[in-house]
């Protein structure tokens, strides 16, 4: 669990722990559909939240509101105690450079280079010159593992690599906040414990507060601080890992057996699970 204290530079209010974003009744309506009803979210600075849900339970709808891309019909978000709803298209486009997104199947451009791909919020949202963006970009290459690579285009990588590129390029901003949309859709096992494992370094690495939006249970109990479970758009079930194993839920049951995992291994790997967390629970 994140009890760690803030880094060096974070305001008071900005220790790891502390309320970082808050999702207030939100709803979102298509006509006379609830795509969201009512989600209430609380997340702490550091933690990895991971939002799980079915096909059309409102995952990518929530991440859009999430990220000021949507507006919800009613309720507010919340990202360091400001509420982003309301905010005019200019300030809106400051919040958002708050988050970092790293898209499914990673959505770098074919086109350009890895240099060029990584850079590409740099141009589009600094005034930095050619030779300061190249700097950066090889920067975080290298702090990811990625040296040498900046020439390449992405169809001369592995997947691994793609998503290490599609990493720095969420990180190039200096996030605050990084979401992962499906992360580990697709791959094979191995390859989603080493996304996982890179999720996890990611948070120790950059400090930075991690939402995941999923449909794997496994890889959810394996890195998440806090899960929500979303399911034909309202919360059906939330906790801490330890909380959702033991709390017999039945669609919590429904995601464990459908994700593979054995109630009694559950057990004995989350059900002494030490609670030390403070938790927002409604
Ligand atoms: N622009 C829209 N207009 C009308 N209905 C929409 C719109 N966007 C989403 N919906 C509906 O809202 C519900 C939630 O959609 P959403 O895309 O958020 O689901 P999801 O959890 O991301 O599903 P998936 O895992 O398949 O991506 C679905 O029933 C979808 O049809
Ligand atoms: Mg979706």
């Amino acid at each position: 669990m994140n009890q760690g204290n803030g880094t060096p530079g974070n305001g008071a209010g900005r220790a790891r722990g502390s309320e970082h974003i808050v999702v207030d009744k939100v709803c979102k309506r298509f006509d006379d559909f609830y795509a969201l009803r009512d989600i209430d979210m609380r997340m702490r600075r550091g933690d990895i939240v991971v939002i799980i849900g079915g096909s059309g339970a409102g995952k990518t709808t929530l991440l859009k509101i999430l990220i000021g891309l949507e507006k919800p019909t009613s309720g507010k978000v919340c990202v360091n105690g400001r509420n982003i709803v309301d905010l005019p298209e200019l300030e809106l486009n400051k919040a958002r450079r708050k988050f970092g997104m790293v898209f499914q199947y990673s959505a770098l451009l074919d086109s350009m280079t890895v240099l060029e791909n990584v850079g590409f919020p740099l141009r589009e949202h600094t005034k930095l010159r050619d030779k300061e963006i190249r700097q950066r970009v090889l920067e975080k290459l290298s702090v990811l593992g990625l040296e040498g690579i900046e020439k390449r285009f992405p169809s001369q990588l592995s997947g691994g690599m793609r998503k290490r590129v599609a990493l720095a390029r969420a990180l190039m901003l200096e996030p605050e906040v990084v979401m992962y949309d499906e992360p580990t859709s697709g791959l094979d096992p191995i390859s989603c414990r080493m996304v996982d494992d890179l999720i996890l370094e990611t948070r120790d690495r950059f400090d930075v507060t991690s939402i995941v939006i999923s449909h794997d249970m496994a890889g959810a109990l394996r890195i998440a601080d806090y899960i929500y479970l979303l399911s034909r758009g309202v919360i059906a079930a939330q906790g801490t890992p330890s909380e959702l194993v033991s709390g017999g839920n039945e669609l919590a049951q429904q995601f464990f057996e459908s994700s593979g995992i054995a109630a009694d291994r559950l057990v004995e790997e989350h059900g002494a699970h030490e609670d030390t967390g403070v938790r927002f629970k409604p």
